[in-house]
């Protein structure tokens, strides 16, 4: 089925709140594919010497986040406020302290504009990146198979129209992202650790060692990264003190990319089968670990006798942000929405 943009008239210009984890964002969307403006304070660097997100410290962050945020970003766009048809907020699937904070903010707003409150599945908006960006072009056409890596999760999943959906397989244990901070944090290299893995693994020897390339050979669609990071985490602990000091950083760079390549691979044997089971060659990127150069690689390679197209979001449109938010609701917004 072809989802054709051009079926609703009338535009329609979305609010979107994102806290699910570390990043505090709001945003206005137009008609699911124009980000009219979005502003978004990353906390990263509050949880980084924590080696992960503090759910308790991201809430304290986002409160005080959005009272900065708000003012600047409403007189920014001061002239749509009259326009806005609903407000949209990433209510599920995120750290329930972070992701309260949003909703109550979301409520607050959505009652002082007298709009619906739209609830996006934050982990499935991921999927929007490329269309909520109006310089990706062309957009693909549905159905698409979904490849969602994020720090919480990873999905691939079978989309016959935006919010239609069905779940194809997922991690059983770490997601993705996560193992990318947990290796990192392992080498003591900081964190968030996906995009520090990616610039270690460009100056290793993806072969210098040979890691698990977990569910290779099972059946079904499921992900699990556990198996691997301890393999890795066995690995390093055992040769670290074996390795000269000033070699360390080579040893890491090796790591890195050896680490990385297994869990591509693993993915990549993954979206192969959805392929082939599927029949379908539209393949849409989205969340945190999308970001990464090497897992496009892998993809395309693995993946190129197939015919299939993949698409990337551009970076900003990886990680959390509230346009994905705002742009995704749009395929939700009730009927009988008007302008006000
Ligand atoms: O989607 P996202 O921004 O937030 C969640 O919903 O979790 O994903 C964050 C995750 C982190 O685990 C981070 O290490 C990972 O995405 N990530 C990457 C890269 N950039 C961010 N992983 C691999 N390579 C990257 N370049
Ligand atoms: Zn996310």
């Amino acid at each position: 089925m072809t989802w054709n943009l051009s079926r609703m008239h009338e535009s329609k210009y979305i609010l979107g709140v994102e806290t699910t984890c570390d990043e505090t964002s709001l945003a206005l969307v137009k008609d699911g594919t124009d980000v009219i403006e979005e502003i978004t304070l990353s906390q990263a660097k509050k949880h980084a010497k924590y080696g992960g997100v503090v759910p308790e410290l991201a809430a304290r962050e986002h409160i005080k986040n959005l009272s900065k945020l708000g003012p600047t970003f409403f007189s920014l766009i001061e002239k749509y406020i009259p326009k806005i048809s609903a407000v949209a907020v990433a209510a599920k699937i995120g750290l329930p302290p972070a992701v309260q904070v949003g909703e109550a903010y979301a409520v607050g707003l959505s009652k002082a504009l007298g709009v619906p409150l739209i609830e996006i599945n934050h982990v499935i908006a991921h999927i929007w990146g490329v269309w909520v960006d109006s310089a990706f072009y062309p957009k693909p056409e549905f159905p698409v198979v979904g490849v969602i890596l994020s720090g919480g999760h990873s999905v691939i999943a079978k989309f016959d129209s935006p919010r239609d959906y069905k779940i194809l397989g997922q991690t059983l244990d770490d997601a993705a992202g996560e193992s990318f901070d947990k290796v990192a944090a392992l080498m003591e290299l900081g964190y968030p650790g996906g995009p520090i893995i990616e610039e270690y693994a460009k100056y290793g020897d993806e072969y210098a060692y040979e890691f698990p390339v977990p569910m290779k050979d099972s059946d079904n669609y499921d992900l699990s990264f556990s198996g691997l990071k301890t393999a890795v985490r066995y690995f390093y602990e055992d040769n670290i003190r074996k390795v000269p000091e000033y070699m360390h950083k080579y040893f890491k760079q090796d790591i890195a990319a050896a680490f990385q390549r297994s869990l591509f691979m693993s993915i990549a044997y993954k979206v192969k089968k959805a392929v082939q089971d599927t029949g379908i060659k539209n393949i849409v990127l989205g969340g945190g670990v999308a970001a990464n150069q090497r897992l496009l690689d892998i993809l395309y390679n693995q993946l190129k006798d197939l015919n299939v197209v993949i698409y990337a979001p551009h970076l900003r449109y990886c990680g959390d942000n509230a346009s994905l938010i705002a742009g995704y609701a749009y395929n939700f917004l009730p009927s009988a929405t008007k302008k006000r």
